[in-house]
């Protein structure tokens, strides 16, 4: 019996449960929040769609118990980002709500994996670690597996190309400072930067530049016009439950502490990452042109001075 616990029933943490159930991620699935109203009636809510969807068992509560013997526990509570602030900004919140919630997770599911979608989640990620006292690849963030699926929705728009056939990926900081790594990036097999069609005009230098700013500036536009950004993280880290718990050993950019890929260390950042029943199994050295190791080593500085200026 898979179980897969949230902790925090807010807009996010609701989607996934949404998105998990729908996609029939795990047997069994609770939810945590703080707010007893609102777990319970977001569960009877989920309950209530159970004949259209695959069988499990969905319960919730506002004690933290709920949450005892998961295999993978994903945190989602916390201050979340309002217009005009970054993700960066949320730091010293949420990561001061990780030091006694981590280490009471762990206590009641010490064999769970622990993967952090709070932002910003690579700092998040790094006290989730520390304060957990997990290895590295058992304490890792949904990191920018929604900015890659960004990208790839905007370059297969802009090619006419269905998304599945785009392989492109964001790395560093789920955040301002992220990095399109453009030089591995392929349509079908052929490079964007090559990439030719009659019905479309091509990838250029000013194309790919408008594509990135898109992506970066993807959850400031739906904040400013829902107030949160939900239904795509939802089905993100749905994504990432069932690469873990069918042990998929699957590439995705999630955010994990590095351990010297490219020459970065001690910092939590998104690179293309086997997933597995483990969690992280390793981190891709994904090959980077000069700029975007450069850009990779800049975001990596903007993640560590956040983490420093908390004592991570
Ligand atoms: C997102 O990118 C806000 O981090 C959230 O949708």
């Amino acid at each position: 019996m898979t179980k897969v616990s949230i902790v925090g029933a807010g807009a996010v943490g609701t989607a996934i449960a949404y998105a998990a159930q729908i996609r029939g991620v795990c047997r069994q699935l609770s939810l945590y929040d703080l707010n007893a109203d609102k777990v319970r009636a977001e569960v009877l809510d989920l309950n209530h769609g159970m004949q259209f969807t695959p069988m499990a068992e969905i319960t919730g509560s506002n004690d933290l118990a709920v949450c005892a013997d998961a295999d993978i526990i994903v945190i989602t509570a916390g201050a979340k980002q309002d217009p005009g602030q970054t993700r960066l900004d949320l730091a010293a919140a949420n990561v001061a709500m990780c030091r006694d919630l981590v280490p009471a997770l762990v206590a009641l599911a010490p064999d769970a994996l622990l993967l952090v979608v709070t932002n910003p989640v690579d700092v998040v990620t790094m006290a989730a670690q520390e304060f957990s006292g997990l290895p590295a690849n058992r304490a890792f963030g949904s990191g920018t597996v929604l900015d890659s699926s960004r990208l790839r929705f905007l370059i297969a728009e802009h090619t006419h190309v269905a998304v599945q056939n785009v392989h492109a990926y964001i790395a560093g900081e789920h955040g301002d400072s992220e990095v399109p790594l453009w030089s591995t990036a392929t349509i079908g097999g052929v490079p964007v930067t090559d990439w030719r069609s009659s019905g479309a005009s091509p990838l250029d230098a000013d194309a790919r530049a408008a594509i990135h700013q898109r992506v970066v500036s993807a959850a400031y536009e739906i904040i400013a016009g829902k107030g949160a950004t939900s239904l795509a993280i939802g089905l993100a880290v749905s994504r990432i439950l069932e690469a873990v718990l069918n042990d998929e050993h699957r590439v995705l950019p999630v955010t994990s502490r590095l351990d010297g890929v490219h020459g970065l260390a001690d910092v939590c950042l998104s690179m293309p990452s086997v997933v597995g029943r483990a969690g992280v199994e390793s981190v891709l050295a994904t090959p980077l042109s000069a700029e975007e190791l450069q850009q990779l080593s800049a975001s990596a500085d903007a993640v560590r001075t956040t983490a420093r200026s908390l004592g991570l």
